[in-house]
């Protein structure tokens, strides 16, 4: 077909292809056709689950029907057989096959997606590519107007993820946010296709986890936060009903206790963890690294093995992190005993150890994951020597990700730390350039974390989190030659819409033409 080079601004056919890039995190593969299916009524067919997830398709016509002159419905999830088009519905199809998904792709959660005449057609060899597949259509529809009803363009799209860990990490010890809060930030994190939830619960301002072992931990340790709210913990009721309603997500929930250090809610509760026996003061300030346990009193150890175990046997997923950031009054050998210790007792709990990349100057067991935070400039040839020893490592660069850095100078929340924090900054950059030396192949993903000592609610806490985590994800998600920061923000204008529709609060950077 010839095409002139500047398209009539009313082309219905440069409207389509200018509509159906509008995915974050952009695709691997996206092949624009002609044309559209109407979607104003919906009808959802999950085939081939075989009772695997038997609420996606519930939880796909839910995310659907949250959009704009769309309503959908789904069948018996036992079904067998698609019923044929009816002419007033459209059919979605969410299909289990082996087969989908990107050419020589072989990540679980790879899917495709195809809109045609015939409908709508999701497959993936897991449900959790099915549900990535649902969170790309939402973003292609095209909503209600001039008569049309909402629709969809025709596409193919054949899509699978650059790292298998793709995370959001929240403080809940600083300011507490509770079960539906974090539910919230679940649905969030997901609508961007990430996959883990990583939950500070322990700081020195509070301990927000019932450890059953150790009752005395939340019930003393979890009023107030730095916020002058009244904090608040997970009972392990919330902390199941969280992880059930992540899982629906595909998202799996690492829980931290950040020891040696960011210690001070346990040792207010318990003086027989200080040196001189004296339980110390409550904390709801904002320093860092006065606080410490000692290796070698006697009730150490028994209260690491006693939160960990607690926390281990609470925990679905495979990790529990053991935070090991900013210990600063403590000499490396000490230091080095409890990074073992804590390594094994999450090992003996039957689950894979986590830690804050200082950990890597300690001798680390194979396996243990590490987290890259700190950018102030140092030497980091510790971690790049553990990566290079087959250690793991998730990249969580604080002049990127930390999503509690201010955008802008005045910007009324966060902190500035780590420096200002802008869209194009957290979307702009390359895991694989951040830390010189560190072998490409022991990155592991990517997590955006969001500290919350100067973010007192939930709205401040999606303002700083959008448009930003969305950023993020892409850079997670998405093939490097696939970015692009202009095409980027013309797709996060888009996408601002359902966060205006849906009264979700976001920060509207001068960096996009919103
Ligand atoms: C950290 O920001 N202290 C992990």
């Amino acid at each position: 077909m010839c095409r002139s080079q500047k398209p009539n601004r009313f082309d219905q056919t440069q409207t389509t292809r200018y509509l159906m890039v509008s995915i974050i995190p952009q695709p691997l593969h996206v092949e624009p056709g002609e044309g559209h299916v109407p979607v104003g009524a919906l009808e959802v067919h999950a085939v081939g689950l075989d009772g695997a997830a038997p609420w996606l398709a519930d939880l796909a016509a839910s995310v659907l029907s949250g959009l704009d002159g769309v309503t959908a419905t789904h069948d018996d999830p036992a079904a067998v057989a698609v019923p044929a088009a009816d002419g007033e519905r459209t059919a979605l199809v969410l299909r289990v096959d082996g087969a989908a998904g990107p050419e020589g792709s072989t990540s679980p959660e790879r899917y495709s997606l195809v809109v045609d005449a015939a409908g709508v057609t999701a497959t993936a060899p897991e449900p959790a590519g099915l549900l990535h597949a649902v969170q790309t259509l939402r973003q292609l529809v095209v909503a209600p107007g001039e008569g049309a009803p909402a629709r969809v363009p025709h596409v193919v799209v054949h899509d699978a993820p650059r790292y298998p860990w793709r995370g959001l990490s929240v403080d809940v010890a600083r300011t507490f946010f509770g079960l539906d809060a974090l539910r919230a930030v679940v649905d969030v994190a997901a609508a961007y296709k990430l996959n883990v939830l990583h939950l500070h619960l322990t700081d020195d301002q509070g301990w927000r986890i019932e450890s059953p072992s150790r009752p005395e931990l939340a019930k003393l340790s979890s009023g107030g936060d730095t916020s002058g709210g009244t904090g608040g913990h997970l009972s392990l009721a919330d902390f199941r009903a969280l992880q059930d309603h992540a899982a629906e997500r595909f998202v799996r929930v690492v829980p931290e206790i950040d020891v040696p250090g960011h210690i001070n809610a346990a040792t207010h509760v318990y003086g027989d963890l200080m040196p001189d026996g004296v339980p110390t003061d409550a904390y709801h300030g904002i320093e860092v690294g006065f606080s410490r346990l000692t290796f070698d009193l006697p009730a150490t150890e028994p209260f690491l093995r006693d939160v960990f175990t607690d926390l281990a046997r609470a925990t679905d997923g495979e990790h529990v992190h053991l935070g090991g950031d900013e210990v600063l009054k403590m000499e490396p050998a000490e230091y080095a005993r409890f990074v073992e210790l804590c390594e094994r007792l999450i090992l003996e709990a039957g689950k894979k150890p986590v830690a804050w990349q200082e950990a890597a100057k300690a001798p680390l067991r194979p396996g243990t994951l590490v987290q890259y935070w700190d950018t102030h400039p140092m030497d980091l040839t510790y971690l790049v020597d553990a990566a290079r020893a087959g250690a793991r490592v998730i990249m969580s660069p604080a002049n990127r990700v930390y999503l509690d850095m201010k955008y802008t100078a005045d910007f009324p929340l966060g902190q500035e730390w780590a420096g200002l924090v802008e869209v194009r900054d957290a979307y702009d950059w390359e895991p694989e350039q951040v830390v010189p030396g560190l072998p490409a192949e022991s990155i592991e993903g990517v997590e955006a974390a969001v500290w919350t000592e100067r973010i007192p609610t939930l709205d401040a806490l999606f303002t700083m989190l959008l448009p930003r985590l969305s950023a993020v994800a892409e850079v997670a998600w998405t093939a490097p030659d696939r970015k692009d920061w202009d095409d980027y923000r013309r797709r996060v204008a888009r996408e601002a819409h359902a966060w205006r529709r849906t009264g979700t609060p976001f920060h509207p950077s001068v960096q996009v033409d919103w």
